[in-house]
């Protein structure tokens, strides 16, 4: 399939602007440099390693949602909601970015924030207030009955609000917004001699990594895909919850094929104990890339996905001659929550 049908596909779905994009593609040679360090290699035992920067989005402190929303907000309006109710967990950038999405299309948010009751307000919470949410602190047992109250009460005021996770279509938006992304990254691997070239491309499992390889698949590209667990319940339903995904974008967008069980690598061991919960190898990873590129990574989701690129290097298990597409995702707001395990890693 060419580029250019899928463009054409792409731009007759409702979409609102919120992302900068393209956004910037770029090496990483001190980082090589770094892991073969830390490793007692040559630097030829290390894959070159590439950086798309979707931190680098400009919405709400960037993120690869803003993709995500510009088709969802847009799904939503057309249905005629104006009240958004989102449930998710204190650490969410997906809360964020729903919250920062309403401000700016002028939709009322319900900010349902699940656990971690008592950790402070910080990262993506404040700016869940900041951008004029409406944060409900409940635990995860009480936090669909607390939705649907809420969905009651706007109904009730003449409202017309929904849970966002009762909507179908926000499974898929983020897929569709990646599909976009495999274009901006045939050019940018082009430019930078890579075109026709086998690369491997890392991220986390969800949607992002598995629309990217959603468009490899339909464009013929040879680009294998690998996804990071940040969560142990995630490896054993991935694989049918991207089929079953990537089958209704590949038919919303008149794509060729959807994707397969053996398209994404995913890629275990390196969740630690739970999700938000860093270990140290996430750690050593911000660490490593903000010392060698002055890139910053996030404890929850691309320090961990970092983690394990550094960790599978340095097992031998990735072939040094495939560069490296590291997607870094965002995130970022959360450093913050760990400001104080980031300052004291590595001090003894
Ligand atoms: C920063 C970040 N990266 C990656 C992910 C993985 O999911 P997706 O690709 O669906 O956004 C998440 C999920 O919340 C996330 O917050």
């Amino acid at each position: 399939m060419k580029n250019q049908q899928i463009l054409d596909s792409i731009a007759e779905l409702p979409r609102i602007k919120l992302a900068r994009l393209c956004t910037p593609f770029e090496e990483t040679p001190n980082l090589r440099a770094a892991i073969a360090e830390s490793m007692d290699a040559d630097i030829d035992a290390v894959p070159r390693i590439f950086f798309k920067r979707d931190d680098a989005t400009g919405f709400a402190f960037g993120g690869n949602k803003a993709r995500h929303m510009e088709f969802l907000f847009a799904h939503l309006i057309g249905r005629g909601f104006d009240t958004i109710v989102n449930i998710n967990h204190y650490h969410s950038n997906q809360a964020r970015f729903v919250a920062a999405a309403s401000a700016k299309t002028g939709l009322k948010c319900h900010m349902v924030a699940v656990d971690m009751l008592d950790a402070p307000v910080v990262g993506n919470l404040l700016i869940g207030h900041l951008t004029g949410a409406e944060i409900h602190r409940v635990p995860g047992e009480y936090s669909r009955s607390v939705a649907e109250k809420l969905v009651e009460e706007e109904n009730g005021n003449g409202r017309k609000a929904t849970v966002l996770s009762d909507n179908d279509f926000s499974d898929i938006a983020g897929m569709i917004g990646f599909v976009e992304t495999g274009i901006e990254l045939d050019a940018q691997t082009s430019d930078a001699d890579l075109g026709g070239a086998p690369l491997r491309f890392w991220g986390l499992v969800g949607r992002s990594i598995a629309g990217v390889r959603l468009y490899a698949r339909n464009t013929g590209k040879p680009w294998s895909a690998s996804a990071t667990a940040y969560s142990h319940t995630q490896p054993d339903s991935y694989e049918a919850i991207y089929i079953d995904r990537s089958t209704r974008v590949a038919e919303l967008l008149g794509l060729d094929t959807a994707l397969e069980p053996s398209d994404l690598d995913t890629i275990t061991g390196y969740q630690g104990s739970d999700y938000g919960v860093p270990h140290d190898g996430v750690f050593e990873a911000i660490h490593m890339v903000a010392k060698a590129e002055g890139i910053l990574l996030d404890p929850n989701y691309t320090g961990k996905s970092m983690s394990a690129l550094i960790g599978e290097i340095r097992a031998g298990n990735l072939d040094p001659d495939t560069p490296i597409v590291f997607i870094h995702s965002g995130g970022l707001p959360q450093t913050f929550a760990y400001a104080q395990q980031l300052w004291d890693w590595g001090s003894d």
